[in-house]
């Protein structure tokens, strides 16, 4: 198997522990994967993706890295930590879209002096365009990382996270993720059939993407670049997103309430709730025997929920 640089940005392995009130509620053993605690600003899911990237960066001679996403991207916010504490330089080229002003993640990049620059369009070939612009006109070389971090590289920060809860001691039958640009999704599959074959992996789709394209062809990218024979499997994706990418869902907030009420650990409206809820969703409809582990993987975002107006939501 093919192996890569990888940078050391995060704390791991994060830890992975039952959730007893919540099991009681659902009626299964549910556990949860502690990716929010990977140590870097709010944790989360991008940093075990950055570890590969910014480390490709580097070797590859870049001191200047952009990337992209709406106005409260965990992604783009974990980008710049990550790149300050390598001392990379990095511009964020966010999509003007959802809640620009100085709250939630837009706070910490106010707070990491990060600079911000907001691009009027829906269209991410536009934003690459503009990156493109910007290196020119600062005569610089730009190493330029996807919305999400959702290349082939990336994606094997998630097969690493595999075989981290396959070296846990506990037996999972099920294992849950949000799926939101595909690359956590494609690792998390890949990952869970190479180290744990017996597991079955559920992924919460957060956005409207067709990710029954978009995840299989990431695998097989990961597949080609990890140079292992293997075949692709079909993932199984539930349609989580309710009114769109990044507005709260019924579903989602009832999630984040129980998960706060029962256990006192912060999911988030635009990812977590939503892939949590899916589970829920599951548990409700007797998929899951009262003696199967479930495990959840927290990705991270607790940054968005701050983000929220949350005077005007009801639960
Ligand atoms: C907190 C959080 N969870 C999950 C996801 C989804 O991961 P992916 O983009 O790899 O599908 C993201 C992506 O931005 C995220 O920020």
């Amino acid at each position: 198997m093919n192996t890569f640089a990888k940078e050391s940005l995060g704390i791991f392995p994060t830890p992975i522990h039952r959730l007893p009130n919540l099991s009681r509620e659902l009626g299964t053993n549910v556990w949860i994967k502690r990716d929010d605690l990977c140590g870097v600003a709010l944790g989360g899911n991008k940093v075990r993706k950055l570890e590969y990237l910014l480390a490709d960066a580097k070797a590859k001679g870049y001191d200047l890295v952009m990337t992209t996403g709406q106005a409260q991207s965990n992604h783009a916010m974990l980008t710049a930590a990550c790149a300050r504490r390598m001392g990379l330089d990095c511009i964020l080229v966010l999509k003007e879209r959802g809640i620009t002003e100085r709250k939630g993640n837009q706070i910490l990049n106010y707070l990491m002096g990060v600079e911000v620059r907001f691009v009027d369009t829906d269209s991410y070939d536009e934003v690459y365009k503009e990156m493109d612009r910007i290196a020119e006109e600062l005569g610089r070389k730009v190493y330029k990382i996807p919305c999400g971090g959702s290349n082939a590289l990336g994606s094997l920060g998630y097969v690493d996270c595999m075989k981290e809860v396959s070296e846990f001691g506990q037996k999972f039958e099920h294992i849950v993720c949000a799926c939101g640009s595909g690359g956590t999704a494609a690792g998390t599959i890949l990952g869970a059939k190479m180290y744990m074959p017996e597991t079955h992996v559920m992924c919460s789709m957060v956005d409207s993407d067709p990710f029954d394209v978009i995840v299989p062809e990431l695998m097989k990218e990961a597949v080609e670049l990890m140079g292992v024979d293997m075949e692709i499997p079909v993932p199984d994706l539930v349609d989580m997103c309710g009114p769109g990418y990044s507005i709260p869902s019924e579903a989602g907030n009832e999630a984040i309430a129980m998960m706060m009420k029962l256990e006192g650990i912060l999911l988030d409206t635009c990812y977590t709730g939503k892939a949590f809820a899916g589970l829920i969703q599951r548990a409700r409809a007797g998929e899951y025997k009262p003696e199967d582990n479930v495990l959840f993987v927290h990705s991270g975002g607790a940054g968005g929920l701050f983000a929220q107006d949350w005077e005007n939501m009801s639960l």
